[in-house]
């Protein structure tokens, strides 16, 4: 049987409740939810697939952002341990009105990562019907993963994490 883990960080914002959202689309008995904290990196290869949610934080100051938060911290564990086989797919949350010259921008640096540790992702997005300038996350009309707009278009983010999920889904063959 496929095992799906999410895991998401930041807590009690926009982040965790969407993870919740996504987590609800898939059977329970495949899918398990940490927050990254609370994630024992060493049950990592119990799993098929990681989804992470994450949010972009950090803009006008992007270095101190990315070396130190916790999936800086998370990458780096699963570097020390010389990598590990399951496959990743993420969603992002941004806010295409304050930020638009950098909307999900995190959604492309932890690509980079996954990229350098060799971990094969999933779930790519197309980038039509949002409104931004620029992305680091976004590549020839598409998107590294999900990207969600809570912010300002609440109201699109079920349909689109269910159409999100459903292709994950078909990706993996569940
Ligand atoms: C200080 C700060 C910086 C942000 N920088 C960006 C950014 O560069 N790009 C972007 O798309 N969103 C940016 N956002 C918007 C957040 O990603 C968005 O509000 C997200 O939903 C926050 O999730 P959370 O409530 O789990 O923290 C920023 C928000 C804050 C507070």
């Amino acid at each position: 049987m496929k095992k799906i883990v999410l895991l998401y960080w930041g807590k009690g914002g926009n982040v965790e409740n969407t993870a919740h959202e996504v987590y609800k689309m898939f059977d329970s008995h495949i899918i398990d939810m940490f927050d990254l904290v609370s994630f024992d990196i060493r049950t990592i290869e119990n799993y098929d697939l990681m989804i992470l949610g994450h949010s972009t934080i950090g803009a006008e100051n992007w270095e101190d952002a990315v070396a130190d938060n916790e999936w800086n911290r998370f990458f780096r564990k699963i570097e020390s341990k010389g990598g590990c086989s399951i496959s990743a797919a993420s969603f992002g949350l941004g806010d295409q009105v304050l930020y638009p010259d950098n909307f999900v921008d995190g959604l492309g640096i932890y690509k980079d990562e996954m990229d350098k540790l060799n971990i094969s992702t999933i779930g790519s997005w197309p980038s039509d019907g949002y409104n931004f300038t620029d992305s680091d996350g976004e590549k020839d009309g598409f998107f590294y993963g999900l990207a969600l707009d809570v912010d300002n278009e609440p109201e699109l983010s079920e349909d689109r994490i269910k159409e999100w999920t459903d292709k994950i889904k078909k990706e993996i063959g569940i």
